[in-house]
């Protein structure tokens, strides 16, 4: 999705803290990019399709090129195709101000036809360029006050934004910003001030951050910002400490920012657990998830996207097995549009890596609307999913950067079934004994996951991916609190390798895909001690009685027997058995990915926040 920076420095130049935070934004996904910078009352700008190298060729190729002043942006197409012309940032007022946008404004084509009526020419077929115009009208008309004219700019638009414009001018060039839906971020530092869609960007400028609040519109100038809330009163927001580090979304010596982060899995296990569980060890404490909140639950709703989906629906076999809660699991996109009913006693539980994500959000403050209390999981501290919810477990995976998501997953699912073990707790439906034996389990976790990621457990999977990764599709198959993990396995291989899978229900393979199952197919069953292992152990003798091939992956040696590759993943509690299964399937997604020569950690088409519907 698209990606916004911006600086006001009192006597440096921008350019290249700007490229740098692009740089870091560059894993959002993108296809083109582009700068302005403003030195004194002279507007700069470059843009370019492509790679960030592009812009940078461009700037090159203007001599003259400065300024202390500047905004950045990565765009992610969608109203027109990727082209120098549509890549912000957009001049309007006759090349007198610059603005870059993140979001779809949904009005903009009445907009443009009264703007061109007016005689406005577009050079762009952007929905942001529209608003570009109507800053630049609103400028004048409020002789020369930024956050006037974007109030009044933004007041004729509808959808969903981040802007920041840049205003040169002799007394110092001016960024005037504002967010409602994505993020924007600022932090003063050094002898200036920045701003960001991302906090990310911000890590190298300061230790400290403040999130814009939807409406707020933000006047930024080197000597520091001045923010105006949805109403237009000049307000102070608090600064967030941030607690990573620069280097954290560094890829340092992998190859690739997925390969560290799958590696990483350990570490984040162990911090998921730590302080968490209590004295006793049959219990979790979990900030702001008090009796009083869990006892009124009666149902929870869980809402999410993607990748963090799986991790909600491997909740719901936690939390209706522990807690005897009954709980939905839904798309968040499908929960905003579907008229749906939400009970009394009604907990909704957003799960985003982000906290960013457009449907998420939408969905969750609709069941806020309708009467249910929110929690959420999420990785992002300070982020609108963390900032909205009455209980937040933050996820502490540290910066996820690779676009497929591997180590925020992992964490989602503990901290699910660490919040299951706690309404269980809470709600007296879960003995201090089975609480006890859960815990203890989950205890080895970390070194599990690390004796599964030494370097002979990678080549070996290594391997088996070699044998694998001309097949003509894949079916990931699984039962029970391991069927997310099946979809979740497929979704992987899906995002970064182009190849065809599809993650089903072991027992729903012989209503349909059992069809598609000839040697050309590999079918990779997931297995384990449950009471279940013997039902898919059928399974599996279904496949290979059409000829599949099998790579078993679990822990149940007969099914083993029957496979022709196997990836053992050593026991565990049945419940936490997803968190351990999914670590190869994400090796294996990763090998087939590298040896079919995919952009791995910038999947095309894909980004890793989807702010916009
Ligand atoms: C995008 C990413 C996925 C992610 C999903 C939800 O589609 O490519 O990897 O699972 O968004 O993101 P969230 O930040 O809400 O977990």
């Amino acid at each position: 999705m698209c990606g916004i920076v911006g600086a006001v420095r009192s006597a440096a130049p921008v350019t290249a803290g700007l490229l740098e935070g692009l740089r870091v934004l560059e894993y959002r996904g993108y296809d083109s990019a582009g700068l302005a910078t403003a030195e004194g009352s002279t507007l700069r700008v470059a843009k370019r399709e492509g790679r960030l190298a592009n812009l940078e060729a461009a700037i090159a190729e203007q001599p003259d090129w400065g300024g202390h002043a500047g905004i950045g942006h990565t765009r992610w197409a969608t109203h027109g195709p990727p082209s120098d012309l549509n890549s912000h940032p957009h001049l309007a007022g006759g090349g007198g101000v610059a603005l870059v946008h993140n979001g779809i404004l949904e009005n903009h084509e009445p907009l443009r036809r009264e703007l061109e009526a007016e005689g406005v020419t577009f050079r762009s077929q952007t929905d942001s360029e529209v608003l570009a115009h109507l800053f630049a009208k609103e400028l004048a008309a409020a002789h020369g006050d930024p956050v006037r004219a974007l109030r009044a700019a933004l007041g004729r638009v509808e959808g969903s934004y981040a802007c920041a414009a840049l205003i040169p001018g002799g007394g110092g060039a001016r960024v005037v910003c504002s967010r409602n839906g994505p993020p924007l971020v600022l932090a003063r530092g050094g002898d200036g001030c920045w701003l960001a869609s991302d906090l990310l960007a911000l890590l190298p400028h300061a230790p400290e951050v403040v999130f814009l609040e939807e409406g707020d519109v933000a006047l930024v100038e080197a000597e520091g910002f001045t923010i105006h809330d949805a109403g237009g009163e000049v307000v102070e927001r608090a600064p967030k400490a941030v607690d990573w580090q620069p280097g954290d979304s560094s890829k340092g010596q992998w190859p690739h920012h997925m390969l560290k982060e799958i590696h990483e899995q350990p570490g984040v296990l162990a911090r998921g657990l730590a302080n968490r569980i209590g004295p006793a060890r049959d219990d979790v404490a979990l900030e702001g998830f008090t009796d009083e909140l869990l006892t009124s639950v009666e149902r929870v709703q869980v809402l999410a996207c993607g990748t963090a989906l799986h991790a909600g629906m491997v909740a719901a076999y936690a939390i209706e097995q522990l807690a005897r809660v009954p709980v939905d699991v839904d798309f968040a996109s499908e929960f905003r549009y579907r008229e749906p009913v939400v009970q009394g006693g009604t907990l909704s539980l957003a799960i985003s890596q982000s906290g960013e994500t457009a449907d998420t959000l939408a969905a969750t403050r609709l069941a806020q609307q309708l009467g249910a209390r929110v929690a959420a999981i999420c990785n992002v501290q300070g982020s609108s999913q963390v900032r909205e919810a009455d209980a937040v477990v933050l996820t502490q995976a540290g910066p996820e950067i690779g676009v497929a998501s591997t180590k925020a997953f992992t964490a989602q699912v503990l901290a699910a079934i660490l919040l299951a073990v706690r309404l269980g707790r809470a709600k007296g439906a879960l003995s201090a004994d089975a609480a006890g034996e859960l815990l203890g389990a989950a205890r080895q976790l970390p070194s599990q996951a690390e004796g599964m990621l030494t370097t002979a457990a990678r080549e070996a999977i290594a391997e088996i991916a070699r044998r694998h990764a001309a097949a003509k599709g894949f079916l990931f198959l699984g039962r029970g609190v391991s069927f997310p993990i099946a979809l979740e396995g497929a979704l992987k291989l899906k995002e970064i390798s182009y190849v065809h899978a599809e993650g089903y229900a072991a027992g729903e393979m012989k209503h349909g895909p059992i069809a598609l199952i000839d040697p050309g197919m590999t079918i990779v069953c997931l297995n384990g001690s449950s009471p279940l292992s013997e039902k898919m152990r059928s399974n599996v003798e279904q496949v290979r009685a059409r000829g599949g091939v099998v790579l078993s992956v679990g822990s149940d040696p007969e099914t083993h027997a029957l496979a022709s590759d196997v990836v053992e993943v050593p026991e565990t509690h049945p419940l936490l058995a997803p968190i351990l299964q999914v670590i190869p399937l994400q090796l294996f997604s990763y090998f087939v990915a590298d040896l079919r020569g995919c952009d791995i950690d910038k999947p095309r088409n894909l980004a890793k926040s989807v702010t916009v519907e």
